[in-house]
């Protein structure tokens, strides 16, 4: 039985500008689009209530105020249901999952994702915390925070997810740094030595990328404070890590499970598609509807017409498995 602080918070980064995935970003955080019918950061706040977090902090820009309206109580909605006789909760989180804290914090100007993170520093205060960027979503069997709670408690230190990424997409994460000869699928934490953020394929000095969830003991706090902003004036926290590394250990964890980038249009409409398939009453519609339009160009030849014919692909047929109220 390990003695380390028992880990129990969450910080959550819901304040960037979401630009990848304009013009749908333009007014609503990139945070609340929907995934097979629930927000991305409700994928987040459930994956660390199912690890042990119990408080949350989020940290919103001013008109994010709809991350906060999603999290409060659905009173309304639920006198409304119950006049109905509706046997449902419009509140968020899974029934079954424990009550969590939530607390917000602001950032004022999207000054990147260390910064970020550091606006949460009062309420974290000087324990080790668990970060979770909510637009990577984790299929997994134990919550990826869950892995690096159970690595900290084995190994100490600082832990991060990481996983091999194909060499022309070493350019969309940051890359770490490893201590030994470079092992596929490796069993175990691993040392890191040092991390660039979204290196080209000549710089890059592994093909392991940070996947978006991260366990940082309480000394990431001054490093990032003497951490300086890249050309663009964000404070990356790939660059914190790679000083952290240099004083303190960090171990990367190969997860075991799938990950999806919901915060790219592509990585977007994957999760959405395969996170259906997840659910029984979309599973056997949605396969029908993806092997009909695999077998024929139908949406595309309608979407080059002014009119009408968008409508009749997209319309159930009566009798279509896909027109069941879900
Ligand atoms: C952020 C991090 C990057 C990490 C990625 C994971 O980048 O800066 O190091 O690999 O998340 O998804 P972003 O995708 O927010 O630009």
């Amino acid at each position: 039985m390990s003695n380390r602080t028992k880990i129990v918070k969450a910080v959550i980064p819901a304040a960037g500008l979401g630009t990848r995935m304009l013009p749908a970003t333009k007014a609503v955080p990139k945070e609340m689009l929907p995934v097979a019918g629930k927000p991305l950061i409700q994928y987040a706040v459930e994956e660390a209530a199912a690890s042990g977090i119990d408080t949350v902090i989020l940290v919103i820009r001013g008109n994010k105020s709809l991350i906060q309206e999603h999290f409060a109580p659905g009173h309304d909605l639920k006198s409304r249901f119950y006049q109905q006789g509706l046997n449902k909760s419009p509140d968020c989180l899974c029934p079954d999952s424990k009550p969590i804290n939530i607390k917000y914090v602001q950032q004022e100007s999207p000054l990147g994702l260390a910064h970020a993170i550091s606006c949460a520093q009062p309420l974290v205060g000087d324990e080790p915390f668990v970060v979770l960027l909510p637009d990577v979503i984790m299929l997994t069997h134990e919550p990826v925070t869950s892995q690096l709670i159970r690595t900290h408690a084995e190994v100490g230190g600082s832990v991060i997810a990481i996983r091999e990424v194909e060499p022309q997409d070493v350019k969309r994460f940051g890359i770490v740094q490893l201590q030994g000869p470079a092992v596929s699928s490796p069993r175990g934490p691993l040392r890191i030595t040092g991390l660039i953020e979204k290196p080209s394929s000549e710089r890059a000095p592994s093909r392991f990328g940070v996947f978006g969830r991260y366990l940082l003991e309480p000394s990431i706090w001054n490093v990032i404070a003497q951490t300086h902003a890249d050309p663009r004036g964000e404070v990356q926290l790939t660059d914190a890590l790679s000083t952290l590394c240099q004083q303190a250990s960090l171990f990367g964890v190969c997860f075991d499970g799938w990950h999806y980038d919901a915060g790219d249009r592509m990585g977007y409409l994957q999760a959405n598609i395969e996170l259906s398939l997840e659910d029984p009453h979309l599973r056997e519609p949605l396969l029908h509807y993806l092997s009909g339009i695999a077998s024929s160009q139908s949406a595309s030849k309608f979407l080059a017409q002014p009119s009408g014919g968008r409508s009749q692909v997209l319309t159930s047929q009566p009798g279509d498995s896909s027109s069941r109220k879900l």
